[in-house]
């Protein structure tokens, strides 16, 4: 396993991970300007990039994941239902569609809430254990916080369904697993986000106050928190979204 986390612009963190044995390698939530760091990245680890994801489609920053998926001649993947407003083609993915970087695998939860189309990624190792290690939480779950459910409308319905989500696809993982989410402090994807950009599925559930509320207080409590919208965010989904 070799594992790397990216800080960029907007408090954004950017993974590249994979199996150094199978010199195999998936690039998640890349942005645009940062193409470089992933294949030089990837030229010193000695391996190919075989997947390249967004946990969703993002109104914060402009994606660099189909750029570097065509420099790398890799597939670009984003969760199916993103075909409803995207006008190119890319690799579907669907839940629990596992994906095989040699003793390495990603797993994928369609985790919707944020948006309809986030997917987190359940990562094991086998030269571990069967287990799962950690989880990308993209923009679902947050180091003290969660996902805001707001920016595609519909806010009260997508933070109703944003806890259905953490409570059968995340919060039911092991207490040990990790998680790696999407964002740190400064994002606007999501209100009071840690400074700190890794935490536990156990410390999350103990401390983060959004997951020891009811459906009907954490729905009042999300939707009480006016965020600003990300700036320049219709230019930006344009972008992200376009041919
Ligand atoms: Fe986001």
């Amino acid at each position: 396993m070799f594992f790397k986390q990216l800080l960029t612009t907007e408090s954004s963190l950017s993974y590249f991970f994979g199996c150094a044995g199978h010199a195999l390698g998936a690039a998640v939530d890349v942005v645009a300007g940062d193409e470089d760091w992933f294949i030089e990245q990837a030229a010193q680890a000695g391996v190919r990039i075989t997947c390249v994801i967004d946990t969703h489609v993002h109104a914060d920053h402009l994606s660099g994941g189909r750029e570097l998926a065509r420099r790398v001649g890799a597939p670009y993947s984003l969760h199916h239902s993103a075909r409803d407003f995207v006008q190119f083609d890319f690799e579907p993915l669907t839940d629990g569609q596992v994906l095989d970087l040699g003793n390495v695998r990603a797993t994928v939860l369609h985790t919707p809430g944020h948006t309809l189309d986030s997917v987190c990624l359940l990562v094991s190792d086998a030269r571990r254990g069967p287990d799962p290690w950690f989880v990308l939480t993209g923009d679902t779950l947050f180091v003290g916080a969660v996902g805001r459910p707001d920016l595609a409308g519909r806010e009260r319905e997508m933070a109703a369904l944003l806890h259905d989500t953490l409570h059968r696809q995340l919060l039911s993982l092991p207490a040990e697993l990790e998680i790696y989410p999407g964002h740190q402090a400064g994002s606007a994807c999501g209100a009071g986000i840690s400074g700190k950009p890794s935490s536990t599925i156990g410390f999350e559930k103990r401390w983060n106050p959004m997951l020891s509320l009811d459906r009907d207080a954490f729905v009042a409590e999300l939707t009480s928190t006016v965020m600003a919208r990300p700036a320049d965010m219709d230019r930006i989904v344009a972008i992200n979204t376009a041919a």
